[in-house]
This record gives C-alpha cells, structure tokens and sequence, in this order.
C-alpha cells in the first residue's frame, strides 16, 4: 500500500516541481532586477565614512594587477611626465576665453560622432575657448587625424597622455593610487575608464581650475560667468530640493576645497564594483555633507562658496526621457511638442543637454528629433552631421 501511495504521489511531482522552479526563477528575477534598478535610482543620501579603509592593512591580491587592462595609467614615464608642462604651456600661451577638460580614456578608434558633436558645439559657443582631453589613445597620430578639422580652423584642442602619478600628487588620492598599483585595493568590476574618469576630472580641476564636460553633450550655451558650479539631475517634486548631481559638468577654480573633498571621499569609499558610487553619487554625498553644514576634515563650511544649479542647466532631460527626444515627430502635435522642446532648451539657463551614454549608445538619433535639431543648430564644421546609422 505504501508503495503505492509514494507511486501515485509521483505522478504529481513533475508538474509542483516544474511550478516551484517558475516560482523560484521568477522570486530570483524579481530580486536581481529590483537591486540593479534600486542601486540606479537610489538617491544614496546617507554617508558611511570609512575613516579606517586607507589605513587597514593590506591584502595583497597579487592578481589585481591582471585585472587592470589600464594599468599603464598608473604609472609615470618620459611622455607622461610632459604633460603638465604641455598643459601649462597650452593654457598659458593660448589667450583662452575659458579652459576646458575632457577626459578621453578608451582606444581613439571609439572616439564617433557623438564625441565630435561635444567638441564642435563647445567650440561653437566659444570660438576662444581652449580645451584639453587627458587621453593617451588621442595623444597619436591617429587622433590628429580626427582633430585636425579642428585644429585646421585655428581652434585650440591639446590632447594629452594624462600623468596620474602626478595629477594626484598632494591629494587624498595619491594614498588610493599607491594602493591600487601594489594591488592592496580591489580594482572591482566596473571598466576601470569610468572610474578613473571619475577621478581625472576631479584632479584636472583642482590643479588647473576650469569646465570640465564629458564627452556626451552638446553645448547649448556659452558658460561665461559661470563660477564653482556643479548641476543637479534630480529634484524633488514637492520640496524642490535636489535629490541627485551629477559630475559629467562641473566648473570649479583652482584648489577649491569643494575638490579637495571630492577627492578625499573617493580615495576613502572607492569600490570599483558599484556603478555610480565614485561619481554621481558622490558628487551628492559630499555636496549634502557640506550643505547640512559640516564643511569636512579640512575645511570649514563658511569658506565653500559654490553654487548648485537646477536641472535645467546641466540636465535639462533626464536619462529616463532621452529616448523620447531622439524620436522623429509622427504627427501635427508631436512636430508641436518637437518645436516647444527645441525652443525650450535653446533657453537662457540651460548651458548643455547631456545625452546619457551608458542609457543611449545603441538608440538610433532620428533626423527631425529634437537631438537631431538641436545639433544641427550648434554644430561648427557641420560635415559629419547625418542621423541615418
Ligand atoms: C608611457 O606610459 C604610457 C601608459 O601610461 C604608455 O601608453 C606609453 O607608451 C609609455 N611611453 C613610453 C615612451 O614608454
Ligand atoms: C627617460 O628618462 C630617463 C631619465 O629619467 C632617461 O635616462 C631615458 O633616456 C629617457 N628615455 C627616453 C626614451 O627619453
Ligand atoms: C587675446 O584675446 C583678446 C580677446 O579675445 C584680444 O583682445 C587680445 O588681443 C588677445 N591677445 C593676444 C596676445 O592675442
Ligand atoms: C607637493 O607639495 C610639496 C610641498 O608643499 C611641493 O613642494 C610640491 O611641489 C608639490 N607637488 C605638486 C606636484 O604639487
Ligand atoms: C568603475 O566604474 C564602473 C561603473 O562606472 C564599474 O562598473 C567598475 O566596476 C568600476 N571599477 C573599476 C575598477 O573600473
Ligand atoms: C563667491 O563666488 C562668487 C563668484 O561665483 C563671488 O562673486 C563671491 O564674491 C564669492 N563670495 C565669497 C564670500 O567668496
Ligand atoms: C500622434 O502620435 C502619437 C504617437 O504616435 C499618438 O500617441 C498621438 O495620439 C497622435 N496624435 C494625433 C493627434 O494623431
Ligand atoms: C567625417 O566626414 C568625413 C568626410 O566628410 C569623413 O572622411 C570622416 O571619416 C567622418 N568622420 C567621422 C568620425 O564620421
């Protein structure tokens, strides 16, 4: 009898098996998307200081070494170390209206249109302007090549292989940089570039003062007047107060304390496997630190003076709607829509649209979208604007 029952049992165990393992899968699903999209829309308004991460002995991975395919960066040589000097010089002698940076650490062959859609509308807002690019992939002859219509209208660009041993030198990073080169500091799993962007433009600034842009923009506006300034992507719809910056815009003058606390918190909560963490996120973390009033180790709140912009400015569309304005008019009212956009970020207030890579590398740009219009409007050269891809 028994074994009959277990047998007749059996008969209905694949079909509960077959339900708990949809069950199951679909719990695990839930989780894993539910993290990945809280960690990109959480705020992250509460600071761990991790006073002692610096400090603490440490464990050698001898195998973090193979895991930095940018390795090269961290060191100095002979081309390196020409590139304060080269800096120093281009500035110097340039006559520049304003000073900007942008940081270009991929390989020159990934360096499109999109890219040239940044330089060419910065450069149309401010035909004086000098513009440094820490890149060693652009730094060749190869990237002469792609900035040579540039270059060719007497247009001042100067990209240089960066020197990190350097930039960091006398800053809370130069400790993290030591770190990371005797593999004592887990590099993570995000692509080491972004991270080490994040870092580049924060060091770039505070030796040199300046803009510094990414790469995904287009410059709306001439950034004249413009002083100590960092840009909110997010506020909150009641309160009005920021809930999120972003570091892809930032305009600070030489040795702002605001900097050097940047710099100190990533050198403090580096983790190279959290995306965000050392670079929007942090913005915010240090800038809500210094607004509650707690100014920071080494300064006081009172000798901060910097400004914080609303959305309009920087990020005047939010990544979640970009797609949106990539998209051709399919009617009478959405050619309206196009036209109010269009009109409404051609206005006093807002200095660039940032296009949100990481969310739009593979949205095609259609021709008549508001994107498409609106590069079409500030583009210089004018040649390499077509949609069609
Ligand atoms: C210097 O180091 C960089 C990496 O940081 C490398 O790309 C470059 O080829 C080196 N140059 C020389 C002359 O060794
Ligand atoms: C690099 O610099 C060292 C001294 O710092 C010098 O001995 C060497 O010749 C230089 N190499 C090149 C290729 O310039
Ligand atoms: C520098 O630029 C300003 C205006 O952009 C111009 O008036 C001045 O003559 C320039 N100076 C030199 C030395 O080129
Ligand atoms: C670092 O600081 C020391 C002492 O203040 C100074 O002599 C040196 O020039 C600084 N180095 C850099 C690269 O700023
Ligand atoms: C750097 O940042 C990216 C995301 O921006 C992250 O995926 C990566 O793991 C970080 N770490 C390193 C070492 O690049
Ligand atoms: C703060 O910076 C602004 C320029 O952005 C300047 O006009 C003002 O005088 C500064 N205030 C203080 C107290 O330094
Ligand atoms: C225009 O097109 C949009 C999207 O295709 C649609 O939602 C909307 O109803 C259309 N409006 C009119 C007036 O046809
Ligand atoms: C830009 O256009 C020129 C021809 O006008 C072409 O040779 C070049 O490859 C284009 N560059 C890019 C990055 O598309």
């Amino acid at each position: 009898m028994a074994v009959k029952r277990i047998s007749n049992n059996n008969t209905s165990t694949p079909k509960i098996r077959f339900f708990i393992f949809i069950l199951l899968t679909t719990i695990l699903f839930i989780v894993v998307y539910l993290e990945s999209f809280l960690s990109e829309l959480n705020t992250s308004r509460s600071f761990h200081f991790k006073s002692n991460e610096i400090l603490r002995a440490p464990k050698t991975h001898h195998d973090a070494a193979a895991k930095l395919p940018g390795l090269g960066i961290f060191h100095s040589n002979n081309s390196t170390q020409r590139f304060h000097g080269r800096v120093l010089e281009f500035l110097g002698h340039g006559n520049c209206s304003l000073h900007f940076f942008m940081t270009w650490l991929t390989p020159s062959k990934s360096f499109g249109r999109r890219e040239l859609w940044a330089l060419e509308s910065l450069f149309k807002a401010h035909s004086k302007a000098c513009l440094v690019i820490a890149s060693a992939s652009l730094d060749s002859v190869r990237g002469y090549r792609i900035l040579k219509p540039f270059l060719d209208r007497g247009l001042r660009i100067l990209a240089a292989e960066p020197d990190l041993p350097f930039l960091v030198k006398n800053t809370s990073a130069e400790a993290w940089l030591e770190e990371m080169k005797s593999g004592a500091k887990d590099p993570g799993s995000v692509p080491l570039s972004q991270n080490l962007s994040n870092l580049m433009r924060l060091v770039m600034l505070y030796k040199y003062g300046g803009i510094y842009l990414d790469t995904d923009v287009v410059v709306l506006r001439d950034f004249t007047g413009l002083r100590n300034t960092v840009g909110a992507q997010s506020v909150d719809t009641v309160s009005k107060e920021w809930t999120r910056l972003n570091g892809a815009v930032m305009v600070f003058d030489v040795d702002h304390p605001l900097l050097a606390d940047f710099l100190e918190e990533f050198a403090l909560t580096f983790d190279g496997s959290r995306w965000g963490h050392n670079g929007p996120y942090l913005i915010s973390r240090v800038v809500e630190r210094v607004m509650r009033g707690g100014g920071s180790r080494t300064s006081s709140a009172s000798s901060y003076n910097f400004t914080v912009l609303p959305p309009k400015a920087f990020y005047p569309v939010i990544w979640h709607k970009i797609e949106r304005i990539m998209k051709k008019p399919a009617n009478e009212t959405e050619k309206r829509w196009v036209e109010r956009t269009v009109s409404k970020l051609n206005d006093v207030g807002t200095y660039v649209l940032h296009l949100w890579r990481r969310q739009t590398m593979d949205s095609v740009i259609e021709e008549g979208s508001v994107v498409a219009r609106l590069v079409s409007d500030h583009c210089l050269i004018c040649h390499n604007i077509s949609f069609a891809s």
